[in-house]
């Protein structure tokens, strides 16, 4: 496994590998591998010949300093998560060499950047679809592997390649779960012991949530959801919604036929989690 840091050596390797015509797969990351990161990286390198994984601690895609201090940065266990899936170059860049100059392009998703994450995090897709554009623009990756969990980040990629023609396939994979249900994420290793054993309590509740949707209103589900998470006082729900699964826009009534997605933000002692179930009504 080559592990590059600079734009220019990557570049001329990848060169290489394509000129040999072989499909390059990249998994986008910001290291502290879980599970969850090594699905993906697993099917990208199923589904293609050669695998790239990013590790880039983007600071423009946090709204908050003390989180992106605090984000967990474990290099050297990464790497030996990597070389235990056959990736083949690792791409780890410093911020300088991500960010030669000040970022001036400005991109615009709409109302998809207004509501949920986009609305609780302002900034934050923008930052990500800068860097992911980037990546992309170094790596010219074939496909390009993102996880559900992150569901609305996914519809803003999704959206940066048709806006942008970008000549890459996006591939969404399900969400990678605990044996409890807990979402797989970099943010739980902050969790202590009695935070990780109410964490389930948010999938645990996004399912019941897929059972009412097919005989309560949206109004009354969320009334539910509300009073569900009132009764532990550790976590503080930041919202939730349930949204068309296309369009990520909030939705006050579902109709038949039609897939939508349940999406929950919540504090749990100072760990912000997201997570979020597909509802096919
Ligand atoms: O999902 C993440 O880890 C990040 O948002 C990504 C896609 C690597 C961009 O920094």
């Amino acid at each position: 496994m080559e592990i590059v840091h600079t734009v220019e050596n990557t570049r001329k390797i990848l060169g290489q590998v394509s000129a040999e015509d072989k499909s390059i797969g990249f998994v986008p990351t910001m290291g502290a591998l879980h599970e969850g990161h090594l699905d993906l990286m697993r099917r990208a390198k199923e589904e293609n010949d050669y695998l790239v994984v990013s590790i880039f601690v983007n600071p423009i895609q946090f709204n908050n300093s003390e989180d992106l201090e605090k984000y967990p940065r474990t290099l050297e266990s990464d790497i030996e998560k990597l070389e235990s899936v056959s990736c083949d170059l690792v791409f780890n860049p410093s911020e300088e060499e991500m960010y030669p100059e000040p970022v001036t392009v400005k991109y615009n998703f709409g109302k998809l950047d207004l509501v949920m994450e986009g609305k609780h995090r302002p900034g934050h897709f923008h930052g990500v679809a800068v860097v992911v554009k980037k990546l992309f623009d170094i790596i010219q990756p074939d496909r390009a592997y993102f996880g559900q969990k992150d569901y609305q980040q996914l519809k803003v990629v999704e959206a940066l390649v048709n806006k942008e023609s970008l000549p890459v396939d996006v591939v969404a994979c399900p969400t990678v779960r605990e044996d409890d249900g807990l979402a797989m994420s970099s943010r739980n290793e902050r969790l202590d012991e009695e935070e990780r054993e109410l964490a389930p309590v948010l999938y645990q509740s996004l399912k019941e949530v897929k059972d009412l949707a097919y005989k309560e209103s949206v109004p009354e589900i969320k009334k539910w959801f509300e009073k569900q998470l009132e009764g532990y006082n550790d976590i503080q729900p930041e919202y939730f919604e349930i949204a068309d699964a296309i369009s990520c826009m909030p939705v006050d009534e579902m109709q038949k036929g039609k897939k939508y997605v349940a999406c929950v933000a919540a504090h749990i002692g100072n760990v912000r989690l997201i997570d979020n179930i597909i509802i096919n009504l």
